[in-house]
């Protein structure tokens, strides 16, 4: 939708000429095999960021969550998380479907996550309920409006994960823009977690990508699930080649798209919609107190050029990225204000 501000998702991008030109003279082979040079190369590069073992090339973000969690709760055990994590609000059921897993949810609170509600949950072993096996958390949240959960969270969370023997897992999709907001090292993070899932195709911009990064058995395990899944290609390196560009060229700009988020937050919040909190790429719209419910808004954006995310009835998005200029995003603040001040 080339003419159209499309603030719906950052998963809208485009490769750009260079990523084109990268994808274009890649170094392929048949991944199945295990022989395709870019994609072992893109896995290794990803493992060494976060300071693990291995790293496993997926086609989608859902799932590298997936093989994640089938690595981590097996059939019949239960996954903790927030009730409005990925996990469970948008990839349509599979842990329970392909894996078994019994999920149960903690209140939506996002980022502001407190750990002693998350131990309180926790079932132990025994025969009379379903055990907890992992604690899954999204970093950054993205129906929690891209908050970033504090380090000292995570850290508490995996003091509990390690008291009752669980596994902790982080949704990684957005994690580059918690490491640029919050400058908390990719390895940082990487301690602290068995499974990890990133994505190459969100912020980074690439077409294709995400990656599930963990020790070398489970990641050997979790290739046997890939393949199962139907997720083994071949000449990937195409796509690989898409994402090592985007590691190299594309993590320190995000910072660009966390200032432009801001911009359009502070120029929306005067009329009636609360935007308060946005510490990433993401402008949640809470519009409880506007004149408009979301579908309307959106309508009404549309319009005039201007595409958001309905999340509810009276919840929006904006999500900034790569193909957003600051002039688009001047414009897309002076629609959106225009439309709410009517
Ligand atoms: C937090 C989070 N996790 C996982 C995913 C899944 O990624 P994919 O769309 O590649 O399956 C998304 C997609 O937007 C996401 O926002």
């Amino acid at each position: 939708m080339a003419d159209l501000i499309d603030l719906r998702s950052d998963t809208v991008t485009r490769p750009t000429a260079a990523m084109r030109q990268a994808m274009a003279g890649a170094e392929v082979g048949d991944d199945v095999y295990g022989e395709d040079r870019t994609v072992n190369a893109l896995e290794a590069e990803v493992a060494a960021m976060f300071g693990h073992e291995a790293a496993l090339f997926c086609p989608s973000g859902s799932m590298a969550n997936q093989i994640a969690l089938q690595l981590l709760v097996p059939p019949g055990a239960e996954l903790l998380c927030d009730a409005d994590a990925h996990v469970v609000t948008y990839e349509m059921g599979a842990a329970a479907a392909y894996g078994g897993v019994t999920s149960r949810t903690w209140p939506p609170v996002g980022a502001e996550l407190d750990a002693d509600v998350v131990a309180a949950m926790v079932r132990p072993d025994g025969y009379w309920a379903v055990p907890t096996r992992a604690i899954a958390v999204e970093q950054t949240h993205n129906r929690g409006g891209g908050g970033v959960i504090p380090l000292d969270t995570l850290r508490e969370l995996r003091r509990i994960a390690d008291a009752g023997q669980l596994a902790l897992h982080c949704d990684g999709a957005r994690i580059w823009h918690a490491h640029v907001a919050d400058g908390v090292p990719l390895a940082s993070y990487g301690a602290l977690f068995d499974t990890l899932s990133v994505c190459l195709s969100k912020g980074l911009g690439a077409p294709v990508g995400s990656l599930v990064v963990g020790s070398a058995d489970r990641i050997g395990r979790g290739r046997v699930i890939r393949k199962r899944m139907g997720g083994g290609m071949r000449q990937a390196g195409i796509l690989a080649a898409a994402g090592r560009y985007a590691l190299a060229h594309h993590i320190d700009r995000l910072a660009d798209d966390h200032a432009k988020a801001a911009r359009l937050a502070e120029a929306i919040a005067p009329f009636g919609v609360l935007a308060t909190t946005v510490r990433t790429n993401i402008v949640p719209l809470d519009l409880t107190k506007a004149p408009l419910d979301a579908p309307t808004l959106a309508a009404a954006a549309r319009a005039e050029g201007v595409l958001i995310s309905v999340l509810g009835p009276r919840t929006a998005r904006l999500v900034t990225h790569l193909d957003v200029t600051d002039t688009q995003i001047d414009q897309a603040a002076t629609t959106l204000t225009h439309i709410l001040r009517r």
